[in-house]
């Protein structure tokens, strides 16, 4: 197994690249189930869940060809061809759903399009329990019929989906992307409230809307779907991801560095550029992309709770805690999206950081300098918040177990070498 090793304390300077967002790519190839024709989307990102997402399709009847690399930026900015001309198959087994909770986005699909599904419950993980009942209470509410045996949802909807109102007790992002999708082949009117706002959603509402789909309310709580009899093949380039954006804009401030990020957008980052701005952070929109620096050299501590968008992201909340570690005073990080979503906070505890937690809130106290340290990665956004604080670190940081970070980020060890970062990934020889 590989592990990433760094020499903390160099500046990061220069420019990197934001790749296609894996939870824009995720739903995006799952939304291919809706037609017997081609659905082509580019910019995807090259990451072991978009590969788990190709064969998860492949068992269900899809053929999948890869068009070719698009080099722009440095990015793999892959294209893929999706093809389900039939449903072969309506069974997405434990195997890969354990292996990636988004698995569970091929149940609206194969229900709209071929009246049943069979879907392994993800179960829990390690960043707390994360049911699927939202997104199993609003297909009923479509009309299908809905048990659970030996570990598997059993869906059915025989007599075809009809148009519903749905009000989402929370705006959860995955049951919002399964409602909308079965919607768009429900015949009738589906009002689906309290939806999630997050910009991955509205990606996926623009591709579905190039097949064929009826589609009002794009970017806002309240999406209004029209069902059609059928979807076409359509061509669909993926969003940037804003979420390695703000990866990119932390990885500067946290090495006191100065960084142009390509490919990103100031207003899909707005509540984390706020937050970065409090903490004395300048991020200015320069073109295309985004120009990142210290505003005086130094970094303030300042609390903030994460929120469905467009509040501050939970998958920044991890880098976000890491770059408090350094700053002057005391800041309070609530974590309101996930339970158990600290398990970073031992990891750069090891790294000289002063984390006290308590249920859902961190207090963080800055420290001069953080220490490198061997560190042990347990989530995907966890395990980028150790490479940050690996990169300020005095020393030498060794983070293990980073087949997490393939799930997620495109490239990362490159990307920041090429910015002047001291970090390898090596083989691990324990
Ligand atoms: C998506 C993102 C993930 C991000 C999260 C929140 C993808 C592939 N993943 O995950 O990176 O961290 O949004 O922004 O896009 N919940 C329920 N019942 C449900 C569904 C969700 O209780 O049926 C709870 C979850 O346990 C969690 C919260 O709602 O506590 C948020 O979940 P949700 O918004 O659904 O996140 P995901 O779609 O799983």
């Amino acid at each position: 197994m590989d592990l990433i090793r760094i020499r903390g304390g160099r500046p990061l300077k220069g420019r990197v690249s934001v790749s296609g967002a894996k939870n824009a790519a995720l739903p995006l190839m799952a939304a291919s189930l809706l037609t017997d024709e081609v659905l082509t989307l580019s910019n995807l990102p090259h990451l072991v869940d978009i590969s788990t997402m190709a064969r998860l399709l492949g068992q269900l009847g899809a053929e999948i060809s890869m068009n070719g690399e698009a080099p722009e930026g440095g990015n793999m900015g892959r294209v893929l061809s999706l093809q389900a001309a039939t449903i072969t198959n309506t069974t997405a087994p434990y195997d890969l759903v354990r292996r990636m909770r988004a698995s569970v986005l091929v149940l609206g699909p194969l229900l709209a399009r071929a009246g049943r599904a069979r879907v392994s419950l993800p179960g829990g993980c390690a960043i707390g329990p994360r049911p699927v009942d939202l997104h199993l209470q609003g297909l009923a509410q479509l009309g299908a019929t809905i048990e659970l045996s030996e570990g598997y949802i059993e869906a059915e909807a025989p007599q075809g989906l009809r148009g519903a109102r749905i009000v989402l007790p929370f705006a959860s992002v995955g049951a919002t992307e399964n409602l909308l999708m079965a919607a768009c082949l429900a015949p009738g009117e589906t009002v689906l409230e309290n939806a999630a706002r997050e910009p991955e959603i509205a990606d996926l509402a623009k591709c579905l809307i190039a097949m064929g789909a009826r589609i009002e309310g794009i970017e806002t709580g309240t999406l209004r779907i029209d069902g059609v009899d059928r979807l076409h093949g359509a061509s669909h380039s993926v969003i940037a991801d804003r979420i390695e954006t703000g990866t990119h804009l932390m990885a500067a401030a946290i090495t006191d560095g100065d960084l142009e990020i390509a490919n990103a957008r100031l207003d899909l980052v707005g509540a984390v550029a706020d937050i970065l701005g409090q903490a004395g952070v300048d991020i200015r929109q320069n073109g295309a992309g985004l120009r990142v620096r210290r505003r005086n050299g130094l970094l303030a501590g300042v609390d903030v709770k994460t929120a469905p968008y467009p509040g501050f992201p939970t998958d920044l909340q991890a880098q976000f805690m890491a770059l408090m570690t350094v700053a002057g005073g005391a800041s309070k990080i609530t974590e309101a999206i996930f339970e158990n979503r600290f398990m970073h906070v031992p990891e750069l505890t090891r790294m000289g950081a002063d984390i006290a937690t308590d249920g859902s809130a961190a207090v963080i106290r800055g420290v001069q300098a953080l220490t490198g340290a061997p560190v042990m990665a347990t989530d995907l956004r966890a395990s980028v918040s150790l490479v940050l604080a690996g990169l300020a670190a005095e020393g030498e940081t060794r983070v293990r177990r980073v087949y997490h970070l393939d799930r997620g980020y495109e490239r990362l060890v490159e990307k920041l070498a090429a910015c002047g970062a001291d970090i390898e990934r090596v083989k691990d020889a324990e």
